[in-house]
């Protein structure tokens, strides 16, 4: 069931964050949203009020410690509780490693390595106390697999995917969280603009869906994991376009 439970979505500000955030809201959740573009977020917030829906926010930056828990301590300060945390955040600035691109490789790891990470740290507490919650990890394709130009972003996906599944098998028996992974292929958002090595933005085209998902897919594959009975845990959903060969 999504209707009433307590979502928090790192990276809410556009993309995949903000239709997870639209949907879950729609489906009756209580959600906040977290990134570092306040406008944006205050947008989505006024658009889930506007349609009788519950959200709050809170700007954060997912590469600090202490911004996840003060997102962990607002939510539970407002809410009560905290049901489901997704670690959606991310960035994907492709690269061929002899551009030494090596401050990009360095965000990379930050934001969607070490950013998860700082999610878990400041959620697992409260839902090993709830003795309930569920970990959402946002992964990719890329985590599966590595294309040219993006050995370091799928490093750092195949990480999210490593990292979830230790968390399962570490929590889930003995806290009653649940884990999902979500590996989307080639969806239609502002990740595209992070990368700046045309070399890798051209190779990343030519191996392009001739159609690629929308957020709002995605949001409907968050929304399944978490609408499943609490006996029920969903571990990894991948999603590609149709016409995405790998
Ligand atoms: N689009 C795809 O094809 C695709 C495929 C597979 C997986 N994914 C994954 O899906 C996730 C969402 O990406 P998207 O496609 O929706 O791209 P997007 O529209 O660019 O969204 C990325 C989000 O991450 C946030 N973010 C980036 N750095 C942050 C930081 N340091 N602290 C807090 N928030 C930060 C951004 O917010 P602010 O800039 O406002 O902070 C933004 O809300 C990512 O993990 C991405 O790797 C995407």
């Amino acid at each position: 069931m999504i209707r009433e439970k307590v979502v928090v979505i790192t990276g809410a500000s556009s993309g995949i964050g903000q239709a997870a955030a639209l949907r879950l809201a729609n489906d009756g959740a209580k959600v906040v949203l977290t990134a570092r573009r306040t406008e944006r977020l205050i947008q989505t917030v006024h658009e889930i009020i506007e349609k009788g829906g519950e959200a709050r926010y809170l700007a954060a930056d997912v590469t600090s410690k202490a911004d996840m828990q003060n997102v962990a301590d607002f939510t539970v300060e407002n809410y009560g509780r905290i049901d489901v945390w997704v670690n959606n955040a991310g960035l994907m600035p492709l690269s061929y490693l002899n551009k030494r691109k090596i401050d990009e490789w360095e965000t990379m790891i930050d934001v969607n390595i070490k950013g998860v990470l700082y999610g878990i740290a400041a959620a697992v507490p409260v839902m090993e106390r709830q003795q309930s919650g569920h970990i959402i990890n946002i992964s990719s394709v890329a985590g599966h697999r590595v294309g040219m130009g993006g050995a370091v972003y799928s490093g750092t996906k195949f990480a999210v995917r490593a990292i979830t599944e230790g968390l399962r098998m570490e929590l889930s028996p003995t806290s009653n969280i649940r884990a999902t992974i979500i590996s989307p292929g080639m969806v239609e958002t502002e990740l595209l603009t992070t990368i700046t090595d045309e070399d890798a933005l051209n190779a990343l085209k030519a191996r392009a869906a001739s159609k690629a998902l929308r957020s709002e897919d995605i949001a409907n594959a968050i929304a399944y994991a978490i609408d499943q009975p609490e006996w029920a845990s969903v571990n990894e959903i991948v999603i590609r376009p149709t016409t995405q060969p790998s």
